[in-house]
């Protein structure tokens, strides 16, 4: 199966994934799609339900695949510490085209498993914190948009809406 983004408004961007209960060869290629598909955008960073499966698995990679060892593969993520605060802009591959500035932790541990079921703890500031932050939100189907004020989030939404219309999204 193609698996392809799937773009704001759809259902499964808007539900709390399930979490992982047993690491299968299906999670394997699915993991192996996610990574395929974050490349080829290319982005930094891709949630499960992003491309259509409401199962709690995250890939980032802040190289955007420059640098094979930056590839980040975490099942059942949670935060588990936080520490001070950026303020940077921020897209989304689910939302092409829009993107805006948005308040995170400077820094951030994330703890879940690797592919092998083996529980790693990860620690990311920067770039990293904000993917962490911004792939597990899409987890418990929060968009960075929901991050933004209300009046910027009205504007973006309208506009989207406007593109659906239009088939243009
Ligand atoms: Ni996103």
């Amino acid at each position: 199966m193609e698996r392809t983004i799937v773009r704001y408004g759809a259902d499964v961007l808007e539900r709390v994934a399930a979490p992982v209960t047993d690491i299968t060869g299906a999670e394997a290629r699915l993991v192996q799609d996610m990574v395929r598909v974050m490349y080829q955008a290319p982005g930094v960073g891709l949630a499960a339900p992003q491309v259509g499966v409401s199962q709690r698995i995250m890939v980032t990679d802040t190289s955007a695949g420059e640098k094979p060892d930056h590839l980040l593969v975490l099942v059942n993520p949670e935060i588990v510490d936080t520490a001070g605060e950026q303020y940077e802009e921020e897209g989304c591959l689910s939302i092409p085209g829009f993107s805006e500035r948005v308040r995170r932790p400077g820094k951030v541990v994330v703890r879940g498993l690797d592919m092998d079921g083996r529980e790693q703890v990860l620690e990311g500031s920067g770039l990293l914190a904000r993917a962490f932050c911004h792939e597990l939100d899409h987890l418990n189907g929060v968009f960075f948009l929901d991050h933004v004020s209300f009046i910027k989030r009205d504007r973006i939404r309208r506009r989207i809406r406007k593109l659906i219309k239009q088939n243009e999204w």
